[in-house]
């Protein structure tokens, strides 16, 4: 924070925009529009997307005075979530394709991520393979999308938990795609699918399933495309199936899209050890609840038998406390880093990550918060 002040104090004009929402609002002026409409899309008439971030509107914090936080020694923003140490109760959130932004996107996020002490987590669209990332990266957890071959799974996970992952991140709310009408008009799901398959190019029980190998001709490379589509989502899955992943891996699980308590309750049971309060980013079901609405039930439902996590609306400091306040651990933090990418590849992330973090860090402080511990209930006023 003090550095971007005091970059500010002497006539430095920052090259990007200081908010999130000046990052949206340069991402739709500066991306080429298929880059755009990917990441700013939603499902459908997208209103799930514009309550995810109203819902913030709904509570607000009651800052406390003289608590002896407000110089930056008074204040200590780390937490450990999943047995993961973090410098501040901050991942990314597993955005697929990023090649879509910037070249070798994935490496750039998991490396500035490590260099600010944040977490990271891969996506499984990746277009980047997961070892080559697992390298690059300091504190990253790998996101599932379970495809409809359970050899494939486990190899996914097992080469994540080989290449350094620290939790895995089963994506709950996928099992197909959502409506999203933004990327249907553009005809780009060819292009898009093309650049997210490069972690199962890459993956000998994809490459099994080949009758050519996809570098030999274009030909090849749409066949390798449709098998991919094929083997994506899985509408059979149950909670109980996360038995099967605890025997590929050691690592904690959580279960991430969850917005119904019953739901929580039951993935707990079935043994995840964490909970992703989230809708996506409203990009699967249109019309469903505000994630942050559904943030307090889950709470309640889990208690102490798993950590809660929460996504989907996050764009400020005071975001990141209220969501903390309401019982989660931590926060995955999407869009506003993805624009930064595409605006400024590593800088932007940098920045994105930045702005965010700074916001935070005044934000507790100037409301008497030394530790994410200190926010709770007793800090918000909240409204229906
Ligand atoms: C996503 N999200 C996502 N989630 C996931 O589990 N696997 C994935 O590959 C992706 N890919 C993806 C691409 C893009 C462009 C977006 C915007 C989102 C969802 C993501 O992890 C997170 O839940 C949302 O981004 C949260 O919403 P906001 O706060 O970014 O609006």
């Amino acid at each position: 924070q003090n550095e971007i002040y005091l970059a500010g104090l002497s006539g430095v004009v920052p090259d990007l925009p200081m908010s999130a929402e000046g990052l949206e609002r340069r991402a739709r002026e500066q991306l080429d529009a298929v880059a755009y409409a990917y990441v700013a899309g939603s499902a459908s008439a997208e209103r799930t997307a514009a309550a995810n971030t109203a819902a913030f509107d709904r509570h607000r914090l009651v800052p406390r005075m003289w608590r002896g936080t407000s110089g930056a020694d008074g204040r200590d923003l780390s937490v450990e979530v999943l047995g993961t140490k973090l410098a501040a109760p901050v991942l990314t959130a597993p955005i697929g394709v990023l090649e879509l932004l910037r070249e070798q996107g994935e490496k750039l996020v998991a490396e500035v991520t490590a260099e600010l002490g944040v977490g990271m987590v891969l996506s499984t669209a990746a277009s980047t393979p997961i070892e080559e990332v697992g390298a690059a990266a300091g504190a990253w957890w790998y996101q599932l999308y379970w495809p409809n071959d359970h050899e494939l799974a486990r190899s996914l996970v097992e080469r994540a938990t080989a290449a350094g992952a620290r939790a895995i991140v089963v994506t709950a709310d996928t099992p197909g795609m959502g409506w999203r009408p933004r990327d249907l008009e553009l005809g780009h799901l060819p292009f898009l699918q093309a650049k997210g398959i490069a972690n199962y190019l890459s993956d000998p029980v994809f490459r099994a399933k080949l009758a050519t190998p996809p570098e030999e001709s274009e030909e090849a490379m749409r066949m390798a495309v449709l098998t991919w589509v094929g083997l994506f989502g899985n509408h059979t899955l149950r909670p109980a199936d996360l038995g099967r992943l605890r025997e590929w891996t050691e690592l904690p699980i959580a279960v991430k899209g969850v917005l119904h308590p019953d739901d929580a309750r039951e993935f707990v049971d079935a043994g995840a050890a964490g909970i992703v309060v989230s809708n996506h980013g409203g990009r699967q079901v249109d019309g469903s609840i505000a994630a942050l609405d559904a943030l307090p039930e889950v709470v309640a439902a889990v208690g102490d038998r798993a950590e809660v996590l929460f996504d989907s609306g996050v764009r400020t400091g005071s975001d990141v406390m209220i969501a903390l306040a309401l019982g989660a651990k931590a926060v995955l933090y999407g869009r506003p880093w993805a624009y930064g990418l595409g605006l400024a590849g590593r800088d932007g992330v940098r920045h994105a990550l930045r702005v965010l973090l700074a916001d935070l860090d005044a934000s507790m402080g100037l409301s008497g918060c030394a530790r994410p511990a200190d926010l709770d209930g007793g800090v918000l006023r909240s409204t229906r």
